[in-house]
């Protein structure tokens, strides 16, 4: 990276897709970057129990049920299960019935495999980057538990950039926040519009007024095009309009427009909604949103390349 060039692989929400992370990891030597940045909702939303019966085990995957006869059908079935982003938990009926049963046991189990599951990957990146020039940053999203941030922090080899001004270059600074407004799933991090834009106002304060601004805020910027999300009804159901089709509208954040709008970041990296997948002008500030498919294993991102106080180009990825 030299300070006129950088090239950026973003990607957002992979909601505990270990398949998707091991890609973001591979993505900075694969399209040869400078800086790979995860935008946040890294972590899943499920557990799968698999039950132990002493010499076999039984669980269920996308709705089917698995019987697995040995160690290796086994190891194969958790991985499976932490690719498309659950959390394999082995267990015995009786137990899983109880910890179903009791709430706080439940979301003790639940804070314990996505701790155990982020200090793995922090392992992966470690093992995957040590050494490496490609400088590597993990934000927190607003589904993610706060209960990450220690995990994150405690590598030497990526850096938590939620709530600072980090500098990627002497020229090149990112203004990172790792929140959205609320949601109608009342998440860990929404947080009301005001805060929002009290977080932002905290960091501009810090920005160096003589560098280029990029921003990298999880939520994206309200009626952008890339804030597009079914519309809900009254039971949480998409609402279909009369011809059919499915009802869309803006959900981003009003908090990020307006900031955008007055401080113009040449570029402004968001995730957060996974259908609306592109990239929308706010005067001249060009913001992106890659979508995710995490679900199905697939990452999406966008490869941007910033020259001479620039963005020289970027191409929307899939893999
Ligand atoms: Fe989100």
């Amino acid at each position: 990276m030299s300070n006129d060039r950088i090239r950026i692989f973003f990607a957002s929400d992979i909601h505990g897709s270990e398949v998707c992370f091991k890609k973001f990891l591979n993505a900075g030597e694969f399209y040869k970057c400078d800086v790979i940045i995860l935008g946040g909702d890294i972590t899943g939303k499920f557990i799968v129990p698999v039950y132990d019966f002493g010499d076999y085990y039984v669980c269920k995957v996308g709705g089917r049920e698995e019987v697995l006869k040995s160690k290796e059908e086994l190891e194969r079935t958790l991985q499976k299960i932490r690719d498309l982003g659950s959390y394999p938990y082995l267990t015995n009926r009786e137990l899983w019935d109880n910890i179903v049963k009791d709430s706080s046991k439940m979301e003790e189990v639940f804070n314990k495999l996505v701790i155990e599951s982020v200090e793995r990957w922090i392992k992966y990146a470690e093992a995957k980057l040590s050494n490496k020039k490609v400088k590597c940053y993990i934000m927190p999203g607003n589904d993610d538990s706060y209960s990450i941030d220690s995990v994150l922090d405690s590598s030497n080899v990526i850096v938590n950039p939620n709530e600072k001004i980090i500098h990627l270059t002497d020229k090149v600074q990112m203004l990172s926040l790792g929140y959205s407004n609320i949601t109608p799933w009342k998440c860990p991090r929404d947080i009301p519009e005001e805060e929002i834009e009290e977080k932002i106002a905290r960091l501009m304060n810090k920005v160096d007024r003589n560098s280029i601004l990029l921003y990298c805020i999880h939520v994206p910027p309200y009626d952008s095009g890339i804030d597009s999300a079914p519309e809900l009804d009254e039971n949480m159901k998409p609402r279909v309009g009369p011809g059919g089709q499915l009802m869309v509208k803006p959900v981003g954040s009003k908090a990020v427009r307006k900031s955008i709008e007055i401080h113009q970041p040449l570029l402004s990296l968001h995730g957060h909604i996974h259908e609306a997948r592109g990239f929308s002008k706010i005067g001249k500030t060009l913001c992106f949103n890659p979508g995710s498919e995490y679900h199905e294993g697939i990452l999406r991102g966008v490869l941007i390349q910033l020259e001479k106080n620039k963005i020289r180009d970027f191409i929307f990825t899939s893999g």
